[in-house]
């Protein structure tokens, strides 16, 4: 045995992992372009010409309050806003840091103001993503310091004039790697501000799961799949979330085809809280901040997924239960088991459904202590047979394939406990 011991869960940290699942949002000026987020750097457009673009910015279609209504049908419990992002245009109103923001734009409204409160209406949790890079302000790279100066005023205004949030999400360290970002500043003041606010920096494609400054909340697996951590000897608990994109832009792209099916990204969030990690899903306005149709589909799909198994995804978390191939099993609050089967699939006349139903058993390890008493498909209740060696954590279960009409992609079963 491991002497050492895990750390547990701080409340807000906690309070995190139960959000579960979220939406991120990439909306700004690039969005008029329609070619992605990177688009002033990737395509050369210089400054002048890019800022014209904040004339444009009308956020005529841009609702708040239906972007949470959106997220709810998702069963999403969080939303992640762009309030400034690498082009250094604020959807917020900067209170007279910069004139580069939402209220000198054509929209001349504080569109932060309008998302936090629609968020507050639906019950669901406002997270700011806030720029540390700026390919805009001229001080990030000739007077870094000044520069630091605004980012921790701006992080401020968002820390004290949109009430409670659940959370800072950082992006842009790793332009600098080796440069003092006065991190302990910033931070302390998020704390002092909002204490019960994560925080989060990415860390980027390249560095995965890796932990930062002290005072992280969480780490980040940007369009990766998250391994579970490890949190044996650590002095607190870290939490983890995987972002990613349903196509190959965050930022809307108006040519971009390669829109993932709904079967994958339902697959992914399973897999990400198979390893204790918040899946955050991003979708990309246009730029008058309507959101692309299949984007809104795809979400309220998975939406109805939430609704037949939501109860498997949010209040679990991993047990230590093993399973073959993609299975696994998570515990709920109350001891009851999840378990995540896949690649089942729906059977019927040979004639209409092609290839293997998938049935059969199944074998999970890691199943000790209580015996079950008790499995059904959360679905359709269906009991299923099962056999448990509690002694040595052994358990089978018989998985039945789902009736032509259904299919699940990845389907639970709840077992529970005597
Ligand atoms: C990357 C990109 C950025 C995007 C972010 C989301 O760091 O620079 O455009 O916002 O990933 O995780």
């Amino acid at each position: 045995m491991d002497g050492r011991t895990t750390p547990a869960p701080a409340e807000y940290i906690a309070a995190y992992e139960k959000l579960g699942f979220g939406m991120f949002v990439h909306w700004g000026l690039y969005s008029l372009l329609g070619q992605g987020e990177w688009t002033m750097y990737s395509h050369g457009i210089p400054k002048q010409e890019y800022e014209q673009r904040a004339a444009k910015f009308t956020a005529a279609r841009f609702d708040g309050r239906a972007l949470a209504q959106l997220a709810k049908r998702a069963g999403m419990r969080y939303i992640v806003l762009t309030t400034r992002h690498h082009d250094g245009f604020s959807l917020y109103d900067t209170r007279g840091l910069s004139a580069y923001d939402a209220p000198h734009s054509a929209a001349k409204r504080d569109l932060v103001a309008e998302f936090a409160e629609g968020c507050r209406c639906e019950g669901i949790v406002p997270f700011f993503y806030h720029t540390t890079l700026d390919w805009h302000n001229e001080l990030f790279a000739s007077d870094f310091d000044a520069y630091l100066e605004y980012l921790y005023r701006s992080v401020e205004v968002l820390c004290t004039q949109y009430g409670k949030i659940g959370g800072l999400w950082f992006d842009g360290n790793w332009s600098k790697p080796d440069a003092d970002w006065k991190l302990d500043a910033l931070y302390g003041m998020i704390r002092k501000r909002q204490p019960e606010a994560v925080i989060v920096n990415n860390t980027g494609l390249d560095a995965r799961g890796r932990i930062g400054h002290p005072e992280i909340d969480v780490v980040t697996f940007e369009q990766g799949r998250p391994a579970p951590i490890d949190r044996r000897g650590h002095a607190k608990y870290i939490a983890a979330e995987m972002c990613q994109t349903m196509n190959g832009h965050w930022g809307f792209g108006r040519h971009d085809f390669c829109y993932q099916p709904v079967g994958a990204l339902l697959e992914t969030l399973c897999a990400c809280r198979g390893a204790g990690a918040n899946y955050l899903l991003n979708i990309g306005p246009a730029g008058d901040g309507s959101v692309p149709k299949l984007q809104e589909a795809t979400l309220e799909t998975i939406g109805e997924w939430c609704g037949i198994f939501g109860e498997a995804i949010y209040e679990t978390k991993p047990c230590g239960v093993r399973g073959t191939g993609k299975d696994f099993a998570l515990r709920g609050p109350d001891g009851a088991l999840y378990f995540f089967i896949h690649d089942l699939h729906n059977a019927g006349d040979s004639h209409v459904t092609a290839g293997p139903a998938g049935e059969g058993p199944r074998a999970f390890t890691g199943v000790a202590g209580k015996s079950v008493h008790r499995l059904r498909w959360l679905d359709s209740g269906e009991t299923l047979p099962f056999a448990h060696d509690a002694e040595n954590g052994l358990f089978t279960l018989y998985a039945s394939a789902s009736a032509y009409g259904h299919q699940y992609v990845v389907r639970v079963a709840k077992a529970e406990l005597e």
